[in-house]
């Protein structure tokens, strides 16, 4: 995934304050409790412009190369399932979304139980969805 410069970081992070007032969903900061460094991002997020279903719930994740391959991303996808399921009770569905390259998101995908629901075109790009039903 692209770096972003400090202007585009500062956006990100207002776009993300936006996404809590306007959604009440929003990624969560996943920081290393050892060292309290912000190690990414994981969580659900609302999208209005996907264009196979009306504004889905979707879960997701971005954290810095030296913490892969230690499972963090799907404990923090499952917890972001959870308030899916406990919480979000009108989406009958939750999805994942990704580029076909991507395999290592498209695993976190499957170890969370999504299953592969086909390719769309978004915001430019080709992309594959994986979904789980309530
Ligand atoms: C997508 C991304 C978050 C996945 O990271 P990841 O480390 O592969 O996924 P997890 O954190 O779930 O870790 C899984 C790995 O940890 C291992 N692991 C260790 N303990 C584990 C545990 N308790 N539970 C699950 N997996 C565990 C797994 O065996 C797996 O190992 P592998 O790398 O040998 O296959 C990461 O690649 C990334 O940030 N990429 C760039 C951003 C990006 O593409 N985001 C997605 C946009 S759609």
């Amino acid at each position: 995934m692209r770096a972003v410069d400090r202007d585009g970081t500062a956006k990100q992070i207002e776009q993300f304050m936006h996404r809590w007032q306007d959604d009440g969903v929003c990624q969560w900061a996943a920081v290393d409790l050892g060292t309290d460094r912000l190690i990414g991002r994981i969580g659900l997020l609302r999208h209005h412009d996907w264009p196979l279903a009306p504004s889905p719930i979707e879960v997701g994740w971005v954290l810095h190369r030296d913490y892969w391959g230690q499972g963090l991303a799907t404990e923090g996808g499952r917890a972001a399932m959870d308030c899916w399921r406990d919480l979000l009770l009108d989406d009958a569905q939750l999805i994942s979304i990704t580029v076909p390259a991507n395999d290592r998101s498209r695993a976190v995908m499957k170890r969370l139980g999504l299953t592969y629901r086909g390719t769309a075109q978004w915001r430019g790009l080709d992309v594959v969805w994986y979904a789980i039903d309530r």
